[in-house]
């Protein structure tokens, strides 16, 4: 028996990753360490949450006293941190809480793990710290890091941060850099599920600058298995990219959103570009591909509809979300431009 130490669990890809895993094996215990911030929702491992061989306790990833208490009351020998604070604009409004959650709260677990001699540690990271494209092109495993905004930047320096604890401490650190996922369980501040619900509340959809930037999207269900995968067999001191070649424009996005609910296109409302905006991004997951075996399941068009149809039928998952503290959010963020 494996014990995992998964953090972030209770958010978007890590509650998916719990449900996922825990459905796949019994023979390994996942204790999920969470601080329930706006984005952490127990709702999601509903699942998972009478199963045997989880666990949940709520802290702070920053607080060392608390992350130590953990790693001694459940030996944990391995760990996948997806834990941070994951959304661009928000880091726009206010970067302190990113520099906090994502590179010293990744700091205190690195310095747990060593003191506990962990036997793997598995970073989530993301395309985003690469920078930004031009027209043509995809991000390797070589790409320079060259993230512009404050979350990316947060989430290099903690790639940076784990890569030396491999080369000074030989922590075997594995780092995964994954393109824009989507899926259920996606909090909607996010474009597809803050696209989906707008419409199905009728209300506008804001579209950043003219809605032309390139995202590369995969199934959250393919970005966990490439997790598993690499957590089973990537090797330490290593960065995987993972990426299902899908390249989308936001406007196209948008207005396939709107065919699939049957709503017209006049709800769409170019708004004030994103400071910043990266332009493009695209990975090249051919390392992941031909290492480990790789390959993702899901193509766009099909997983899309299903992402869709599961905010149609899990209403009262998103209403309970978008009735608290997001409203002051989405004034702060909206109300000055459209
Ligand atoms: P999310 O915002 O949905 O969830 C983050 C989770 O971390 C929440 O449950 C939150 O409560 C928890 N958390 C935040 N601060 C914490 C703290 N200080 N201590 C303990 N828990 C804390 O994020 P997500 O979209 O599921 O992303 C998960 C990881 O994957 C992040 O590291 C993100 O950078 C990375 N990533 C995301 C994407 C994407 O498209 N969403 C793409 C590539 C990589
Ligand atoms: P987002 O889901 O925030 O992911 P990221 O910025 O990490 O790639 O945004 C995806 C793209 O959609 C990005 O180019 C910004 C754009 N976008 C909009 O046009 N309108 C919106 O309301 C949001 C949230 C994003």
């Amino acid at each position: 028996m494996k014990n995992i130490l998964v953090t972030g669990g209770a958010g978007f890809i890590g509650s998916n990753y719990i449900n996922f895993i825990l459905n796949e094996r019994e023979d390994d215990r996942i204790i999920n360490l969470d601080k329930l911030t706006y984005a952490g929702n127990l709702e999601n491992l509903k699942d998972s949450e009478n199963k045997p061989n989880y666990i949940f306790e709520k802290g702070d990833i920053t607080n060392s006293e608390f992350v130590n208490y953990v790693f001694r009351k459940y030996e944990i020998k391995y760990v996948i941190n997806f834990a941070a604070e994951s959304h661009v604009d928000r880091s726009i409004l206010g970067s302190e809480i990113f520099f906090r959650t994502n590179v010293i709260g990744t700091n205190v677990l690195l310095e747990a793990a060593r003191r506990y001699t962990v036997e793997k540690f598995l970073q989530v990271s993301t395309d985003e710290v690469y920078g930004s494209l031009g027209p043509t092109g995809l991000f390797t495993e070589s790409t320079p890091v060259a993230p512009n905004s404050p979350y990316s930047s947060s989430k290099t320096s903690a790639d940076l941060m784990a890569l030396s604890f491999y080369h000074t401490f030989g922590l075997p650190v594995v780092i995964t850099r994954c393109s824009n996922n989507y899926g259920p369980l996606q909090f909607p501040e996010k474009l597809i599920p803050l696209m989906i619900i707008n419409c199905l509340n009728n209300k506008k959809l804001p579209v950043y600058g003219d809605g032309l930037n390139v995202r590369d999207w995969i199934y959250v269900i393919d970005h966990n298995k490439a997790i598993d995968l690499v957590f089973e067999k990537g090797r330490v001191g290593e960065v995987y990219n993972i990426g299902a070649s899908q390249e989308m424009k936001n406007i196209d996005i948008v207005k396939l959103i709107l065919k699939h609910l049957g709503k017209g296109e006049e709800l769409i409302e170019y708004v004030k570009d994103r400071p910043g905006h990266d332009r493009r991004y695209a990975i090249d997951s051919s390392k992941i591909q031909n290492e480990l075996g790789w390959k993702p399941s899901f193509r766009f068009e099909e997983a899309i509809g299903k992402t869709i149809d599961w905010y149609l039928d899990n209403k009262n998952w998103w209403q309970r979300i978008i009735s608290g503290e997001y409203q002051k959010y989405y004034e702060t963020l909206y109300g000055n431009r459209i």
